[in-house]
């Protein structure tokens, strides 16, 4: 059951030297091509990377938070054109998420780097920094980064303990049972 992959999931920011196989980049490219859009908008665009050069780039993107894309095999850019729709966040936020998910499905481990409102440095966002390196055309902004590669830690899964049912209200906000 899906509930069984939420249930496992965790980022994974280690990873090992084995390179993803092609099979599994198709994979992951069909799935992002997949994700549910507003007005079937498809703002997003992917740029796939898996040179190491390029890799070690990405993970300069900001001062912190992107440093472990340094050893990813493979990263997605998540691109949107904002002209496309004031909804973009949202939909490349679903694309991200659907990387992230199918990933985890397929034995990869991944985490999610945020670029959109982040800086590179004083002088530059961290958007701008990535749109240099990638040669993005205009109208395009980054919104994150997800990053892969096989898992190189273990992770434990969150126990159900741990979820915050105190979020959760029916009916009503604040009426605590069913
Ligand atoms: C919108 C969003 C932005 C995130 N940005 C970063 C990031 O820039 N760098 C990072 O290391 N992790 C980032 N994460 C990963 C979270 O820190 C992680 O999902 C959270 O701590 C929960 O841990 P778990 O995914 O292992 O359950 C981000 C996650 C989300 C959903």
């Amino acid at each position: 059951m899906f509930i069984d992959l939420l249930r496992s999931r965790r980022s994974v920011r280690k990873y090992q030297e084995k390179p993803v196989e092609a099979e599994k980049v198709d994979l992951l490219i069909e799935a992002a091509l997949r994700a549910f859009s507003s007005h079937n908008s498809q703002p997003w665009e992917f740029v796939v990377v898996t040179d190491p050069e390029m890799l070690s780039r990405l993970a300069k993107a900001r001062p912190s938070g992107s440093t472990f894309l340094e050893n990813a095999k493979l990263a997605f850019v998540v691109c949107a054109d904002i002209a496309k729709t004031d909804l973009w966040v949202e939909n490349a936020s679903i694309a991200a998420t659907i990387l992230h998910l199918t990933a985890a499905d397929i034995g990869l481990g991944s985490c999610w780097v945020q670029i959109r409102t982040r800086d590179h440095d004083s002088q530059k966002s961290a958007s701008a920094y990535v749109a240099e390196l990638l040669n993005l055309r205009e109208g395009l902004e980054v919104e994150s980064i997800i990053s892969m590669g096989y898992p190189a830690e273990n992770k434990a899964p969150r126990p159900a303990e741990s979820l915050s049912m105190g979020k959760i209200s029916f009916e009503k906000y604040g009426q605590k049972s069913k």
